[in-house]
């Protein structure tokens, strides 16, 4: 049997209680048994570097490539979403006028300040996604290896929120290992949900094979917002 309860019909108080609970239950995932919050946290508390960003192989040649990627463009304004320890935050800086970095585990963003203290442009925040997305839109928007941790209906309800903080002329970078590890989703799945939903035009997209754990390999996609067109005035010719 299931109770339903009209909320105008509590006092304040409960009201409340019940809204407080429906909030609790839309961070749920959260607290899933692994790659939710608490998981990171304690997952960055046992050792410095946990994900191997500075050792691995697989991670050199993912910055590698994004780096190629983005060679000889310069970015006003950029977002780095799950900057973890600011390992690639402190390659791209050079990049960008103003880079922020966001990461849902406290203690990765505290190594992350203090890794890129030396760079007055750079900021980093915790925030967890897509609750705490800061406001404001970007030149640049990175996602190496973070968006599949979403659930899929999550992912699919933050795309309109990721799709605005883009600017006009904008690129939104995403790369994402292909394996299975037990995360939420996997690679493949979020890079075709961010071709087939944003509705931005695709400037590449690439499956970059035999990288990573098991070579799995990668995909690389970026996706960008043309500058508007400007109706040709004829004047000068
Ligand atoms: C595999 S690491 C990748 C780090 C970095 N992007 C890189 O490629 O070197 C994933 C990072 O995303 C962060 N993360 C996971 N889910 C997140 C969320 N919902 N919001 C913000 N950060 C998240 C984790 O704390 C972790 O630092």
């Amino acid at each position: 049997m299931s109770l339903r309860i009209s909320t105008h019909l509590l006092r304040p108080p409960a009201r409340a209680l019940l809204r407080s609970a429906d909030s609790i239950r839309s961070w749920d995932w959260l607290w899933q048994p692994t790659y939710g919050r608490r998981w990171h946290e304690r997952f960055y508390r046992v050792r410095d570097d946990p994900y191997g960003c500075t050792v691995n192989p697989y991670d050199r040649q993912k910055y590698d490539r994004t780096l190629d990627l983005l060679a000889g463009r310069q970015f006003p304004s950029a977002l780095e979403i799950g900057c973890s320890e600011g390992v690639f935050t402190e390659m791209v800086a050079p990049r960008c006028g103003k880079l922020l970095g966001i990461d849902l585990s406290e203690q990765a963003v505290e190594r992350a300040r203090a890794r890129l203290a030396h760079l007055d442009h750079v900021t980093v925040m915790r925030a967890t996604l897509p609750m705490e997305m800061p406001p404001g839109s970007h030149d640049l928007i990175l996602c190496l290896d973070v968006l599949y941790y979403l659930p899929k209906d999550v992912l699919i309800g933050f795309l309109p929120r990721l799709k605005a903080a883009l600017r006009p002329g904008g690129l939104l970078f995403a790369l994402h290992y292909l394996g299975d590890f037990g995360q939420a989703m996997r690679g493949k799945e979020v890079h075709d949900l961010l071709v087939a939903r944003l509705g931005l035009e695709v400037g590449h997209d690439e499956i970059v094979p035999g990288v990573g754990p098991a070579g799995a390999g990668c995909r690389v996609t970026c996706l960008g917002i043309p500058f508007p067109r400007h109706e040709h005035s004829g004047e000068g010719e």
